[in-house]
């Protein structure tokens, strides 16, 4: 990636609430065309960002530039080039789909027949149907974060930021939406993503863990996994007889276990400590290497920073 592909260029941002920082010295660049996932625990300050970013917050120190413009002072300029699903439901529920779409439509100057003829495509290319008589509050929770993609793209933004848009959403939604954010990423908009589904953060470009206000790792899934993975997990079954002593050898070794069906499963990165614990069961279990998963990434990045 070389330098001109930086749309984003977050740099030292802080962002505080009277003495507390919700956002605390980050710094990252979101490269043009990219699925950019933000990944954290609640509270850890990915909304917060996403809104300075939007030029809807105001640094407390440090820099936000969107094509080395100044988010905090070019908010009119850099408006229409936005789209913000917010996580919290924005759009009216008294109103039906397209009269909220008209409403969007008109804080973007747009005009009726621009707002119809956009939303006629949008609808299309979300696969909603067209003018849903009912209002909002009736249509299904899927339906509606659908609507409300609609409504953030509706003045063809090329930087796209959806806030938990597949929160609280089902199996058969979560991936309906991940298909429209591939295919908005392969239209060349930049698209600013966060999820609390470890599966859905596979299908970023690159990810971003934040943790109490600062980002704890950053990199596609593959180099996450390398970074803190050198050496695979692995993953150990045992027979049901032993089972109950095996699960306190390991909690003696700190080698935490679960059991799944007939077998007890452990995860472990240290193979030495794993074959001590397990010596005295010979014979009556298995091992072998997992790949880890995002989740595994996540849980190591945040109790390595814990144990620091
Ligand atoms: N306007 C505000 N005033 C005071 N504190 C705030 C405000 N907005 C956010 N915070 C605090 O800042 C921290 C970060 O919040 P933020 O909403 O950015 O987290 P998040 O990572 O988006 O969490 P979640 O996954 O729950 O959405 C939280 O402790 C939150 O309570
Ligand atoms: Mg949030």
């Amino acid at each position: 990636m070389n330098k001109t592909d930086i749309v984003i260029s977050v740099k030292d941002l802080t962002v505080s609430f009277g003495s507390f920082k919700a956002v605390d010295g980050v710094s990252f660049d979101v490269h043009r065309g990219e699925i950019f996932g933000f990944l954290g625990a609640n509270g850890a300050g990915k909304t917060t960002t996403i809104r300075t970013i939007c030029g809807i917050l105001n640094p407390s120190a440090g820099s936000v530039t969107v094509d080395g413009q100044d988010v905090s002072r070019s908010t009119a300029v850099l408006k229409p080039r936005i789209g913000y699903m917010s996580q919290k439901f924005t759009l009216y529920p008294d109103l039906t789909v397209h009269e909220n779409m008209r409403f969007a439509g008109s804080l973007y100057a747009m005009s009726p027949k621009q707002i119809d003829e956009r939303s006629r495509k949008l609808m299309e290319f979300i696969g909603l149907p067209q003018n849903l008589p009912d209002p909002v509050s009736h249509l299904s929770g899927g339906v509606k974060q659908m609507a409300a993609l609609a409504s953030a793209l509706l003045h063809d933004p090329e930087l796209v930021f959806l806030d938990e848009p597949t929160a609280g959403t089902s199996p058969q939604t979560r991936a309906a939406f991940w298909a429209l954010i591939r295919r908005l990423a392969e239209m060349g908009k930049t698209v600013f993503v966060t999820t609390h589904y470890m599966d859905e953060a596979e299908y970023c470009g690159r990810i971003a863990l934040m943790e109490r206000g600062k980002i704890i790792a950053l990199g596609t899934p593959q180099e996450l996994k390398e970074e803190f993975f050198p050496v695979k997990p692995l993953e150990i079954s045992f027979s049901a007889t032993v089972q109950h002593e095996l699960r306190e050898a390991l909690k003696q070794a700190g080698i935490v276990s679960a059991v799944f069906g007939n077998n007890l499963r452990v995860r472990a990165s240290d193979r030495a400590v794993l074959d001590r614990a397990c010596a005295p069961f010979a014979g009556q279990f298995d091992v072998r290497e997992v790949p880890p998963t995002l989740e595994d990434v996540f849980l190591q990045a945040v109790s390595g920073r814990e144990n620091k």
